[in-house]
């Protein structure tokens, strides 16, 4: 057993996935979660790193699958050192078309579950005056992301409450990280309905997950407040996203999320 364990949710696949192979390579013990059946094969992967894994299937978009998690989480009698909040799911479309119960789950998922997890994170790492928390936010939530707005919004909301929290820690030893992945090579543009656009395929070649999560565990490490990642567009994009229109913004985001089919 080692004397360090994090907590990496989303580890089923994609940048959760490789946040959980980081941190096993890094001698930490593993609390991971997701919410179907994929974790299994995972688990069997994170355990060969030799760390101790205790794997949760929850549905962590409702209260009582981010209490299971918890429950499990404090079964385990030991401190949490790492907590990366990062289960998230997008939708693509045009808001007049999309599907209303797709979106709600989404920000129950992407927000309510990720405020619920963090309530119980943040209060166990107070009393210890130690921690360190990452959250999956995306450079969306920093954009004008036409064809993706509720899930950029989604983002935006993570972004804001990661830099907030991280100020209101300062001074009590847990730091807050935001990651803010760029498109990168995971199912999400599937799972979005996104396969017939340009992003949805500009995914499978800007940056890999394993990239991305190497580089936000680095920064979660060093204590940075975000992380642009991975690619180099990806972090020039994330340097310029304040100083770029949002009507740029929306025309660049617009071009990348319409189906290929649509004039
Ligand atoms: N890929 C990108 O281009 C990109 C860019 C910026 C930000 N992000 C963010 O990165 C994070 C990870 O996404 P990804 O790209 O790695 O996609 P992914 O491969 O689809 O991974 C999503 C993870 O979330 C889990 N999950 C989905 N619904 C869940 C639920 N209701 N309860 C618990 N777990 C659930 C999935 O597990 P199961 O399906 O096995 O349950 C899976 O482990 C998300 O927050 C996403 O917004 C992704």
């Amino acid at each position: 057993m080692s004397d360090r364990l994090a907590l990496v949710t989303g580890a089923s696949s994609g940048i959760g996935y490789w946040l959980a192979r980081e941190l096993g390579s890094r001698g930490y013990d593993l609390v991971v979660c997701s919410a179907g059946e994929r974790l299994e094969n995972a688990k069997s992967d994170f355990a060969s790193l030799g760390v101790q894994v205790k794997d949760v299937t929850a549905d962590l978009s409702t209260r009582d699958g981010v209490e299971e998690l918890w429950n499990a989480v404090e079964t385990l009698g030991r401190p949490l050192d790492v907590a990366c909040l990062n289960a998230g799911i997008g939708v693509g479309g045009l808001f007049w078309e999309t599907d209303l119960e797709q979106e709600l789950e989404m920000v129950e998922l992407n927000c309510v579950g990720t405020v619920q997890l963090a309530k119980y994170v943040i209060q166990h790492m107070r009393p210890l005056g130690a921690g360190k928390v990452l959250f999956t936010a995306s450079i969306a939530g920093e954009m004008v992301a036409p064809r993706e707005a509720v899930y950029a919004a989604t983002k935006a909301f993570v972004l804001s409450f990661a830099h907030s929290v991280r100020y209101e820690l300062r001074d009590t030893g847990i730091t807050v990280t935001a990651l803010q992945p760029g498109p990168t090579d995971t199912d999400f543009f599937h799972r979005a309905g996104m396969d017939n656009t340009e992003v949805g395929a500009k995914g499978k070649k800007e940056s890999q997950p394993q990239d991305v999560a190497k580089q936000g565990i680095d920064a979660l490490f060093a204590g940075d407040d975000h992380v642009y990642a991975a690619s180099g567009k990806t972090k020039m994009e994330g340097m310029l996203a304040n100083a770029i229109p949002g009507s740029v913004k929306g025309a660049m985001h617009e071009k990348m999320a319409r189906p290929k089919d649509e004039k």
